[in-house]
């Protein structure tokens, strides 16, 4: 039985029909790692024992309810980093809406909790227009639409939500995705929101000015979902960041979300986009890994072939020089995001299955793919 998350569901209602088709596409059984056989099995050094040699960051969420989910039960013994999954999201933090009113509540207890556990917190998210009432409040934009001066009403409301932010959370979040998913879903330009278009692509920018003035000590990310890494979309992304970089806006690095939703991604493709973040001198984690089971249905062993696409992700990850952490979106697959979104909460597009534990907290090939990937 799937717990119920009472969750709010995320908008990637419109998916086209050619990414659907994607989902039907034969995947290779092609399996380098036997993740079952006893090499593996037995292996007695947890992922984050593997992680710390590696100075390396690895990373689950924490839900609303992180007291009954199995966080605690795992997080102690496998992580060394937490992202809350909504709590820090301008929108969760806002009652009734309102700009300029905080409940940090949800989020102080989670993170208390994490430091007590010697965690690094990871932030998520300053700045993200694309779910109005929960990304950030609806009263941003009712102000914005009365301001005869909609500019400069925007900017100051951005820099004192940053500066809040950032002011409260000193000292217990030292990275944060400053900007979450600027580009459309599909498409290769810079999403409608209305912080864009009011302010065009300045507003990414001044979030990062405002992040780096509101704390010098944070390490500043702005984090996306990509299918593919070399597309005309990837490469949109690649030229605002050298934008940025050669501008001197302050940022450190990028987010890759890693959302395996239809297809794998290319690990060549990935490797040129690493490339590309390495030249111009920044670091990366993986945000918010997952990677459904539904995608190896033609596989002989869909669990093995699971284990197989972590590995090798990870491993890409971990042998560029580049990557500070790998964060899992989840903790088992007794509750995934994706059971609660459309199409991925309907049957035919199930198992979802995208963690390395499953329900019953038993490690999956795809833990022992994660934890090889990173030796
Ligand atoms: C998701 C959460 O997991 C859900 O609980 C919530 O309903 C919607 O948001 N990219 C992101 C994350 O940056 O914040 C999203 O998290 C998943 C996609």
């Amino acid at each position: 039985m799937k717990k119920k998350s009472g969750m709010s569901s995320f908008n990637y209602n419109s998916i086209p029909s050619l990414l659907k088709m994607m989902i039907a596409k034969p995947h290779s059984n092609k399996c380098e790692h036997d993740f079952s056989s006893e090499k593996y099995t037995s292996d007695e050094s947890t992922l984050k024992e593997v992680a710390e040699k590696k100075n390396m960051f690895i990373g689950t969420i924490a839900s609303h309810n992180f007291k009954e989910s199995n966080f605690c039960k795992v997080t102690p013994k496998y992580f060394n980093s937490v992202t809350i999954e909504n709590a820090l999201k301008w929108g969760h933090m806002s009652p009734n809406n309102k700009v300029g009113e905080y409940d940090f509540s949800i989020a102080d207890e989670i993170i208390n909790y994490g430091k007590d556990h010697n965690c690094r917190m990871r932030g998520h998210v300053l700045v993200w227009g694309r779910v109005p009432g929960k990304s950030y409040p609806l009263e941003v934009d009712e102000i914005i639409k009365n301001s005869n001066n909609p500019q400069e009403t925007l900017k100051e409301i951005l820099k004192e939500h940053i500066n809040t932010v950032l002011n409260h959370f000193k000292g217990r979040v030292d990275t944060w995705d400053v900007v979450n998913e600027p580009f459309e879903v599909f498409g290769h330009k810079l999403a409608p929101y209305s912080f864009y278009e009011i302010l065009g692509k300045d507003y990414i920018k001044y979030a990062f000015k405002c992040a780096r003035e509101a704390d010098p000590n944070i390490k500043l990310y702005l984090n996306e979902q990509f299918f593919y890494y070399r597309d005309k979309r990837a490469k949109a992304f690649i030229e605002l960041l050298k934008e940025m970089v050669y501008e001197g806006v302050p940022i450190d690095g990028v987010g890759l979300q890693h959302h395996v939703m239809f297809n794998e991604q290319s690990i060549e493709d990935l490797k040129w986009f690493i490339g590309e973040i390495k030249k111009l001198g920044l670091k990366f984690e993986i945000t918010e890994l997952d990677i459904r089971e539904k995608i190896f249905k033609r596989a002989k062993n869909p669990a093995l072939a699971q284990a197989e696409s972590y590995y090798k992700i990870v491993k890409t990850s971990v042998e560029s020089g580049i990557c500070k952490g790998i964060t899992f979106w989840g903790i088992d697959d007794g509750y995934s995001w994706y059971d609660h979104i459309p199409p991925f909460n309907l049957k035919s597009y199930q198992p979802n299955n995208p963690l390395i534990f499953d329900d019953k907290l038993n490690k999956k090939p795809a833990y022992y793919g994660v934890l090889n990937g990173m030796k």
